[in-house]
């Protein structure tokens, strides 16, 4: 099944609204292949920048949200907030939230509902640590991460939904996962895609790698089946390196 190549930057707590607007600028200016979905993960208080990237099909989103659609919840944003500045899509799961926010499985379920009602797309991330690889429990954690965040979602027919695999262990680290066993995870979370929804909605959602995707490696892990794009922190701060990637 074709999916589109979807290369989305992170940029985590990086630049302010002037430098994001200057990298957009630049972005825009620099020559990208055609037939490519890019898209930046932004702090808030860049995502004034969606109506001058939408212009140049460059997707802009937010990097967390909350999962009720409003109340006292003082320093959060609802899922209706960023889609009416232009948010395109949301992370939701990343393993910075997890760790530092104590962000938990349970509360991740509920903001893939909340965006997935909002028609806000969420990109789901999930993967096991350096531990949980050593001792070989890393499907036990895809398992519970999906079963869990996805729980409640009863679509019979294709629906934004983005999933990425992120190995903790590969995140900023410079060590990323091989394609092959990026490869491995992918297919693994294909098939059970299949089992939990259908072949069709399975064969529609786009899988990201993400952890130290560099230009030097990506060619590669776009070369193995189930890899559909890339979630690149470090690499999209320059736009350089996030071109070279996009071009892979
Ligand atoms: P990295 O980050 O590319 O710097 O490893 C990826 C991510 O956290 O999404």
């Amino acid at each position: 099944m074709e999916r589109i190549p979807l290369i989305i930057g992170n940029w985590k707590m990086h630049k302010t609204a002037l430098e994001g607007r200057a990298f957009v600028e630049e972005l825009i200016h620099s020559k990208t292949k055609p037939g490519r979905s890019v898209g930046l993960a932004v702090p808030f208080t860049s995502l004034s920048m969606t109506s001058v990237a939408k212009k140049a099909q460059i997707m802009i989103g937010a990097q967390n949200m909350h999962d009720q659609e409003e109340g006292a919840f003082t320093g959060e944003i609802s899922a209706r907030m960023l889609k009416e500045v232009g948010a395109q899509f949301v992370l939701i799961g990343h393993s910075e939230r997890r760790q530092y926010f104590a962000e938990t499985d349970a509360f991740i379920q509920r903001k893939v509902k909340r965006a997935v009602q909002e028609q806000l797309l969420p990109i789901l991330c999930i993967g096991e640590n350096a531990q949980e690889r050593k001792e070989g429990r890393q499907w036990e954690v895809f398992e519970q991460q999906l079963a869990t965040a996805l729980e409640g979602l009863e679509q019979k027919q294709p629906f934004p939904l983005v999933i990425a695999y992120e190995p903790v262990w590969a995140i900023g680290t410079g060590q990323s996962a091989t394609p092959l066993m990026a490869q491995e995870v992918h297919h693994w979370i294909r098939k059970w895609l299949e089992k939990r929804f259908n072949q069709e909605i399975a064969g529609k959602i786009s899988l990201l790698y993400g952890g130290s995707v560099k230009p030097s490696t990506i060619g590669s892990l776009m070369d193995e089946e189930d890899i559909d794009g890339a979630l690149v922190g470090g690499a999209s701060l320059d736009v350089k390196s996030f071109c070279e990637i996009i071009n892979y």
